[in-house]
């Protein structure tokens, strides 16, 4: 590339960014503007190449231009977009048997909307509709949204103080504290909802005790045990649910995200006899489990049981976690993390890391003030993740 082309694209990505500036909500202010990516790559409109360990949050499950997902998203678009869940629909019931080919009983049905927060917000709903209670418990450090359905049950004060007051009845629990969850669930309460490993809250995998202890007092509650997988769900832990390496099984778990490889999409997933308490015409959502969506999500599932990405997920954890432990140093607190769920937590800000990291060709996001989180594609490979371990370790000696 001569100096003037490059001259030329630097311009352009300033002259971009200073564009959409004029109209954009004023929440961020993009530096940088990816224009491309490839598996576990992006590359911005200067055409430097960074190693994505974002992923969108947990979105680009089968990583960046996935020719498999553009591949169908290209024939169903030509072919169907719209037909509402009233209606029956080919691909939607191809993507739903595939579903229930990596869900097991007694999760057997499923409602689709859009995102992860309508997916919580229709998961509450089903458990007031099941239980006839109000009240619910979440965990604090947990996340389950921004909408006013859901902002009651997220935890961090600074996203959901300055909405309140909320006409629910939230009580907030200690992850990981057992005996407190014995303590609060009882007959008041509709559903306890919770993350088997908690996301933006700076990735805590809960223990096995908690999981139990969580599905035993629900159980003995008459609540609903819901699980927010909508981070951790779609085979990122090593799983297709996290909650399955637990053998604990809720009542409801929801999903977005990953689910569809980047086109919007979320999932409750129900038992039977949760599905039914719903009353005709309780609820219902215009795109939910539209063709476009459902051809995603079946070429994103597909593309996971035939690349077998779940175990790969496993391995490109362990090698990650381990490679990050020994790369880390001093200013490392603690790696921990399920497949690939990773969180680096820091003796500092990691603020400043994760800007030098991008510098050095890695993309990665926060997860808390301290803590680093990775959650690459699912694609990425033992290059990637090594050539990652090798730049962290530059960034955290310099
Ligand atoms: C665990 C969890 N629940 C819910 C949500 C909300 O999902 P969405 O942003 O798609 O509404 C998120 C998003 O980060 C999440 O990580």
């Amino acid at each position: 590339m001569t100096d003037t082309t490059q001259r030329d694209q630097a311009s352009a990505t300033s002259e971009l960014l200073a564009r959409d500036a004029a109209h954009r909500s004023g929440l961020w202010r993009p530096e940088v503007a990816y224009v491309r990516g490839d598996g576990a790559l992006l590359f911005d409109a200067d055409g430097g190449e960074v190693i994505d360990c974002m992923a969108g949050i947990a979105v680009a499950s089968v990583g960046h231009a996935n020719p498999r997902l553009a591949r169908a998203l290209a024939e169903q678009a030509q072919r169907l977009i719209v037909c509402p869940q009233n209606l029956g629909n080919d691909t939607r019931t191809a993507f739903v048997d595939k579903l229930f080919s990596f869900v097991q009983p007694p999760l057997n049905r499923v409602f689709l909307v859009n995102s992860g927060s309508e997916a919580n917000e229709a998961a509450l709903k089903w458990a007031r509709a099941a239980t006839g209670r109000r009240r619910f418990v979440a965990a604090k450090r947990g996340f389950s949204g921004r909408t006013l359905g859901v902002l009651p049950m997220t935890w961090e004060p600074k996203y959901r103080e300055p909405f309140g007051p909320y006409g629910m009845d939230v009580t907030f629990v200690r992850y990981n504290d057992a005996d407190e969850l014995r303590a609060v669930v009882d007959e008041s309460v509709a559903a306890l909802l919770l993350e088997p490993v908690q996301g933006e809250g700076g990735i805590h995998p809960a223990d096995q005790e908690y999981l139990e202890a969580a599905r035993e007092t629900t159980e003995n509650a008459g609540a609903m045990l819901i699980f927010d997988e909508i981070q951790c769900g779609v085979g990122r832990t090593g799983t297709f649910l996290a909650s399955e390496a637990y053998g604990v099984t809720p009542d409801m778990a929801t999903l977005a995200k990953g689910l569809a490889g980047g086109v919007p999409i979320g999932a409750l997933l129900m038992t039977d006899s949760v599905a039914a308490t719903m009353p005709k015409g309780g609820h219902g959502s215009t795109f939910g489990g539209n063709p476009l969506a459902s051809a995603a999500g079946l070429a994103v599932l597909e593309e996971i049981e035939e690349r077998r990405l779940m175990a790969h997920a496993r391995a490109m954890g362990e090698r990650l976690m381990d490679g990050l432990r020994r790369a880390g140093g001093e200013r490392v607190r603690e790696v921990r993390g399920r497949g690939l769920m990773v969180g680096m937590e820091l003796k500092e800000k990691a603020a400043p890391v994760i800007a030098a990291l991008r510098s050095a060709g890695v993309l990665t996001i926060a997860g808390g003030a301290t803590v680093v989180r990775f959650l690459p594609p699912l694609v990425i490979s033992q290059a990637q993740v090594d050539e990652v371990v090798r730049r962290v370790g530059d960034v955290l000696a310099s």
